[in-house]
C-alpha cells in the first residue's frame, strides 16, 4: 500500500524535530490560529496530532487519517478538543457534509501529479461557498535539492511513499482556481503555510 505510515507513526515526530525543529509543528499551529470561531473543520491527514495540541473546543473537527497507528496517537493529544476522528483513505472517503475548513498539513506532498490534483479538486468539492482550503507544506523551489531527494528516499523506504519528488503545489492550487488570501513563510522560504479561497 502507498502512503502507509503505520510502521513510522512512533518515531515521526522525532524525525521531524531532529531534522526540522519546531518548524513544522509551528507551521501547522499557525494554520490553526486562522481558522474562525464555531466552523466545521476538516483535517485531512494530521499525523500524530503533535501539531493540533491544545485545539480548544471552538471549533467541531474531523480528523481524517489514513494511519490507523497515527490516529490513535492523535487521539490521545485530542482528548481535549471536539474531535471526530475518521481513520479512512480520503480518496475513497464519501461524504455529503460540507466544511467552512479544510486543513491539510503537509498532506499533498504524499502524492503524485495525478493524486495531487485530485485531492485538490476533491477539497474544492467539501467547502462550503465561504470556505477557504488552509495548506501547509514545502515550497519546491526553496528546498534543497539533498533534502528533498533524501526525504522522498527515507519515506518511500519507510512509508512507500507516492510521490517520488516535490511538485509546486502552491501553483496547482491555484490553478485550481483557488485564491491565495494569507501566508507565512518559515526555514528560510521552504515552509509555506496558507490560506486560500474557495473559488
Ligand atoms: C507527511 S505525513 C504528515 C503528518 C502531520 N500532518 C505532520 O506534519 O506531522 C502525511 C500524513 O497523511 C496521511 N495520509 C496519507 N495519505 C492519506 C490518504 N489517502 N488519506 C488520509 N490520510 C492520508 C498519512 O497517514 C500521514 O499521517
Amino acid at each position: 500500500m502507498k502512503n502507509d505510515f503505520d510502521f513510522i507513526a512512533p518515531f515521526y515526530d522525532h524525525i521531524t524535530q531532529i531534522i526540522f525543529g519546531d518548524t513544522l509543528s509551528e507551521s501547522q499551529k499557525w494554520l490553526i490560529n486562522q481558522l474562525k470561531k464555531d466552523t466545521e473543520v476538516l483535517i485531512i491527514g494530521g499525523g500524530t496530532g503533535k501539531s493540533f495540541e491544545g485545539v480548544k473546543k471552538d471549533f467541531s473537527i474531523t480528523y481524517l487519517e489514513k494511519s490507523n497507528k497515527m490516529i490513535n496517537l492523535a487521539k490521545r493529544r485530542l482528548s481535549n478538543a471536539k474531535v471526530q476522528f475518521l481513520c479512512k483513505d480520503f480518496f475513497q472517503w464519501e461524504t455529503g457534509l460540507k466544511y467552512d475548513a479544510v486543513v491539510l498539513p503537509f498532506f499533498l506532498d504524499c502524492f503524485d501529479d495525478r493524486h495531487l490534483n485530485v485531492a485538490i479538486e476533491k477539497c474544492k468539492t467539501l467547502l462550503k461557498k465561504e470556505g477557504r482550503l488552509l495548506v501547509a507544506d514545502f515550497d519546491r523551489k526553496k528546498t534543497n535539492p539533498i533534502l528533498n531527494l533524501s526525504m522522498h528516499l527515507f519515506f518511500s523506504v519507510f512509508s512507500n511513499l507516492e510521490s517520488k519528488r516535490l511538485k509546486d503545489i502552491h501553483e496547482n492550487i491555484l490553478k485550481n482556481g483557488f485564491l491565495s488570501e494569507d501566508e507565512e513563510f518559515s526555514h528560510r522560504g521552504m515552509i509555506f503555510s496558507r490560506v486560500y479561497g474557495n473559488p
